[in-house]
């Protein structure tokens, strides 16, 4: 299985990953969780990438589809891999086509702005995993920490009400644009596009977990 999950900021998409990857024993790969690495790591790149992040915008589509494509030549993708937060921009989507990678599905998780600065304000994080909490929605066993490992969960940087709005900002102009592409592709050319899905993100996590298996699997 190869898929991606679109979606807005806060959506839920690395919180339904986990299932999926999961239950089809695929890799789930995470521009966020890769880059959020990178500026722990204290790398070039991350240093780049913090500004950016911190200020709600996007990293250059020349560094992402670097990344990408070094993250699916890696052994454990062969059987397949899930993007989460990738692509995000057009740009991003037609090299993704161009290097004639075969996807199976993009599944949409569609959730209402109002409904999304809620959820960012209590999320929690467990950074080495990604692994991620919500205080009131999905908490931890116990409070402050991660379920597995017993560590320390994180507020992301960039969940400040003012960046999230702004990342909103950057999702409807640059990313919302790939809902048109994708589904006119799969309208257009259904032997070579990967299927469009589209289920609603409202609900608690087990009921959009059991939409995102019906959608895939239909
Ligand atoms: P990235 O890490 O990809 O962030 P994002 O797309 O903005 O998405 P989030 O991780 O914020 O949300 P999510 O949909 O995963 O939601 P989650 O499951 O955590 O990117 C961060 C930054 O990196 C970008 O802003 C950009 O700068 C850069 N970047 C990354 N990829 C890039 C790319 N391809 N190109 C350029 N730049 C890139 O859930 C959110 C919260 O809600 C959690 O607390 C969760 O517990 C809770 N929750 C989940 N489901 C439910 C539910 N059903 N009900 C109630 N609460 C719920
Ligand atoms: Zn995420």
């Amino acid at each position: 299985m190869r898929l991606i999950l679109l979606g807005a900021p806060g959506a839920g998409k690395g919180t339904q990953a986990t299932f999926i990857c999961q239950k089809y024993g695929i890799p789930q790969i995470s521009t966020g969780d890769m880059l959020r690495a990178a500026v722990k790591a204290g790398t070039p790149l991350g240093l780049a990438a913090k500004q950016v992040m911190d200020a709600g915008g996007l990293v250059s589509d020349d560094i992402i589809i670097g990344l990408v494509k070094d993250r699916i030549a890696q052994p454990d993708c062969a059987n397949g891999f899930l993007f989460d937060g990738f692509p995000r921009t057009i740009p991003q989507a037609e090299a993704l086509r161009e290097a004639g990678i075969k996807l199976d599905v993009v599944l949409e998780i569609d959730v209402p702005f109002e409904a999304i600065i809620e959820r960012m304000s209590g999320r929690r994080v467990h950074p080495a995993s990604g692994r991620t909490y919500h205080i009131l929605y999905n908490p931890p066993k116990v409070p402050g920490k991660d379920d597995v490992t017993g560590e320390d969960l994180i507020q992301r940087d960039d969940d400040k009400e003012e960046t999230v709005r702004k990342r909103l900002e950057v999702y409807a102009t640059q990313t919302r644009p790939l809902v048109d592409y994708y589904r006119r592709w799969a309208e257009q050319d259904p032997t070579n596009a990967p299927r469009y899905r589209r289920i609603s993100g409202l609900g608690t996590v087990e009921e959009i977990t059991r939409r995102v298996f019906e959608a895939l699997e239909s």
